[in-house]
């Protein structure tokens, strides 16, 4: 299957060091709301979610990237999941509050 869209989530461990990295927080959380928002939507939406390594602004994470456009949310909880999936993955309206501030 050929996919729209792409909802990467970082899920990169970097166990030891001093750097914050998505893994350690929340990333293994998300992949799993992310997956199961999209399968309880029940429709069809041709959008996956995938772990993904680190994006490169860990200092901001959990980070999440949706590709092809290139959107990155920061500081993405488990909590803001249904309202990414309404608003952006739904309608194509992005979640302005959890936008990566360039
Ligand atoms: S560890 Fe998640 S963006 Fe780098």
């Amino acid at each position: 299957m050929v996919y729209d869209l792409h909802i990467f989530v970082c899920t990169n461990e970097r166990k030891g060091n001093e750097r914050l990295s998505c893994g350690e927080t929340h990333g293994l959380e998300l992949v799993a709301a992310f997956k199961k928002e999209l399968k309880d939507l029940n429709i069809n939406l041709k959008t996956r979610a995938n772990k993904s390594g680190c994006l490169g602004i860990c200092y901001f994470g959990p980070t999440i990237a949706i590709y092809p456009e290139g959107t990155f949310y920061v500081g993405v909880k488990v909590t803001d999941v249904p309202e990414i999936i309404e608003s952006h993955i739904k309608t194509g309206k992005k979640v302005e509050r959890l936008l990566l501030k360039q």
